[in-house]
């Protein structure tokens, strides 16, 4: 079973400079439906958190640092602005919140301080006091995937359990996929891969399969990012240390989602109009507006 989630958003984003330079680039909006089957917008670490709330999951560590307040007060219910809401008559956007807030207080949320946006191995390594000893979920504040069923998680949990894995994550096959993680495995079940190598934003990929920033880990997770020198771009980056993994003899499963799933992901200008496409497709096509 699996409780925590560590949720990095402590990135500087500078993809999306001047837009990100004083604002999270997780707050920025995608196209979502409303309670009235209408259409709205929302920053796309609440689509995130959201997700993971309706998975079944409670207890959230987001990494935050300099000049992302925006998302820690987002994230903190504000009744009196649902009740002014309410009072003006914008009773859609009201119920829209008030699910929102009925998530957290559900949920235990925690923050912690990335002093130095050192890549997302380093966010992660930040989540160690709050994860202790237990299997946990690490999922990108920036990026989600997209299906009719929303079955992406249960896919990756289930083949954990499964395998009786120290990792699992999710991999889609993508055309050009320079810009991400590589895998190369061997199938040992339909769509599951044991991993025998992965490469950070390698120039000639191996494969097409590329690594979604959806993993579950053992906690010894920790103990590989410790010992991960500086990477691509000088980061610490989590690929390297799902690679020690490798090293050590543990075992690593990729789960690819077959193409009824879609990547969306905010990261640059040109992936971010696709995440906007993408979210209107599926959230508002038909929508009543
Ligand atoms: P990205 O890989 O897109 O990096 O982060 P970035 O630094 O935010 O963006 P660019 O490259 O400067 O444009 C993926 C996720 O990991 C978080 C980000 O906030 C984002 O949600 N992240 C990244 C951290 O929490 N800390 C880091 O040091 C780097």
């Amino acid at each position: 079973m699996v409780n925590k989630v560590i949720i990095p958003a402590a990135g500087l984003g500078t993809r999306l400079f001047p837009a990100t330079k004083e604002q999270p680039k997780e707050m920025l909006p995608i196209f979502a439906n409303s309670s009235n089957g209408g259409m709205s917008v929302k920053p796309v670490v609440q689509l995130v958190f959201e997700q993971l709330h309706e998975a079944g999951l409670r207890e959230f560590c987001f990494i935050v640092g300099r000049g992302k307040r925006g998302i820690e007060d987002h994230f903190t219910p504000d009744a009196d602005c649902v009740r002014n809401l309410e009072g003006l008559g914008k009773n859609c956007q009201a119920s829209d919140l008030e699910g929102f807030y009925e998530k957290l207080n559900t949920s235990t949320v925690v923050w912690v301080n990335q002093p130095e946006a050192k890549g997302f191995g380093n966010a992660v390594l930040m989540a160690e006091p709050f994860v202790q000893n237990e299997r946990c979920l690490v999922h990108a504040g920036d990026s989600s995937i997209i299906s009719q069923d929303m079955d992406y998680l249960e896919r990756l949990l289930g083949a954990y359990e499964r395998f009786d894995a120290d990792a699992a994550f999710i991999v889609l096959e993508i055309e050009n996929p320079r810009q991400y993680g590589i895998v190369e495995g061997d199938e040992v079940e339909a769509g599951v891969f044991r991993v025998r190598r992965v490469v950070e934003k390698p120039e000639k990929p191996a494969t097409n399969l590329a690594i979604m920033a959806m993993y579950v880990f053992h906690p010894v997770i920790f103990k590989a990012l410790k010992e991960t020198e500086p990477g691509k771009n000088g980061e610490i980056q989590l690929t390297d240390a799902i690679q020690k993994l490798v090293d050590w003899g543990l075992k690593v499963y990729a789960v690819k989602l077959d193409n009824g799933y879609a990547h969306l992901d905010i990261g640059s200008p040109e992936r971010y109009w696709e995440a906007l496409e993408l979210s209107y497709s599926q959230f508002c096509k038909g929508a009543a507006v």
